[in-house]
């Protein structure tokens, strides 16, 4: 049993007067041109959410559209609760947030406790929320989103099971030719941590899951043979701490219940942070190496239910339309995150931010970030 006091989150060691280095981020060929990529988060927060959405909201390289929520770690009124909580932390506005489907298309409803405790994001204190929830259902949102712009420029990132997905898919079944593409965190192709063979967001709702992998948009499964390379090791934390915003705080003190969830319950020393990779893929696609190979769903097995089955024979069809990631880079990937912990920066309700640096960036455009001058206060 998980005793409270455990995760009660203690001040980290205050780096007052702290000189953290975060290394310069490449410029991505986008990054030049005026055109950020647009993204719906489709998430259950979720301490990789969490994590998922700040690195959306503090990355220049991304529109976050619209932030939508499904019944997953936790029930959809949980996880909303927690996603508008981590949009106030890190001070979004102007994003829609919205609500969606509240159990499985065909299931009972499954969360996960043993990993996110029982609020869905236990750890951190969370605040009250300062955003008013969308009225519209998330459906209707992430249809009305796609439909709103250009064929081809919107990639949905589910990084929860996939029934708002498979519903908006249903609804209007013209979604699919306008997304750009789906990249999900889900599934993998050699391991499973909910049974010996099915991921979490498949197994939860294999049916959407089922519908989302064999509509005909371009698919990428972010799944486990992936993102159990992206260990919160505890340099990163410390180099997360050092930064020393309340953003940064937040995200020590997820880690911090996450660590000791992922070591009790699947044996991890250090704890693999999902959701993340997934918008980090879509900001650059040189973190996330991938390969292009059939995947179906089981629904039948008995013991495979869930289970993300990719045919290796070569060579892939060439209609094939889903790829899965296979190697990260883990040190440009936390860089990732670590910078968009800077830009964020200090926000205030109003949605500006001290210390903020979304708009550093020299002709190049490579941020300026090389050395970023921290005290317990902020960033400097
Ligand atoms: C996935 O399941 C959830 O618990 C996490 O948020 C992540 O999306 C990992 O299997
Ligand atoms: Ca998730």
């Amino acid at each position: 049993m998980i005793s409270p006091e455990r995760f009660s989150s203690p001040p980290r060691a205050g780096p007052n007067d702290v000189e953290i280095i975060v290394e310069p981020i490449a410029p991505s060929p986008e990054r030049q041109s005026p055109g950020r990529k647009k993204i719906i988060l489709d998430c259950d927060p979720g301490h990789d959410d969490a994590v998922a959405l700040l690195l959306a909201h503090g990355n220049p390289d991304i529109e976050l559209l619209a932030v939508t929520t499904v019944v997953g770690n936790q029930t959809l009124e949980k996880v909303t609760r927690n996603a508008l909580a981590v949009g106030t932390i890190a001070g979004i506005t102007g994003v829609p947030f919205a609500a969606g489907c509240g159990r499985p298309l065909v299931r009972s409803i499954e969360t996960a406790p043993d990993i996110h405790g029982e609020s869905g994001m236990d750890g951190p204190e969370l605040p009250p929320s300062n955003i008013e929830l969308d009225p519209r259902h998330a459906v209707d949102l992430i249809i009305d989103t796609v439909m709103a712009h250009e064929p081809g420029t919107v990639t949905l990132v589910p990084t929860a099971g996939l029934t708002n997905i498979a519903m908006a898919a249903r609804r209007e079944p013209q979604i699919v030719e306008r997304v750009k593409e789906v990249v999900l965190m889900g599934g993998g192709y050699h391991v499973g941590n909910w049974s010996a063979v099915a991921e979490f967001n498949i197994i939860i709702d294999p049916e959407a899951a089922h519908i989302v992998f064999n509509e005909k948009w371009p698919v990428v499964m972010v799944g486990l043979d992936l993102t159990h390379q992206a260990l919160a090791t505890p340099d990163v934390v410390e180099k997360i701490a050092a930064i020393g915003t309340g953003p940064a705080k937040f995200v020590t003190e997820l880690m911090d219940f996450f660590a000791h969830t992922y070591k009790d319950a699947q044996g991890f020393d250090h704890p693999p942070v999902h959701d993340p990779c997934a918008v980090a893929y879509v900001i650059d696609p040189s973190i996330v190496s991938t390969r292009k190979v059939p995947v179906n769903i089981e629904l039948q097995g008995t013991l495979t239910l869930g289970m993300t089955v990719a045919d290796f024979r070569a060579p892939a069809p060439a209609d094939c339309h889903t790829s899965v990631a296979v190697d990260l880079d883990h040190k440009k990937f936390w860089n990732l995150v670590t910078d968009a912990l800077v830009r964020i920066g200090e926000p205030h309700d109003d949605g500006s931010s001290e210390g903020e640096v979304r708009d550093a960036g020299d002709a190049a455009g490579v941020v300026r970030l090389e050395r970023a001058h921290v005290t317990a206060g902020g960033v400097k």
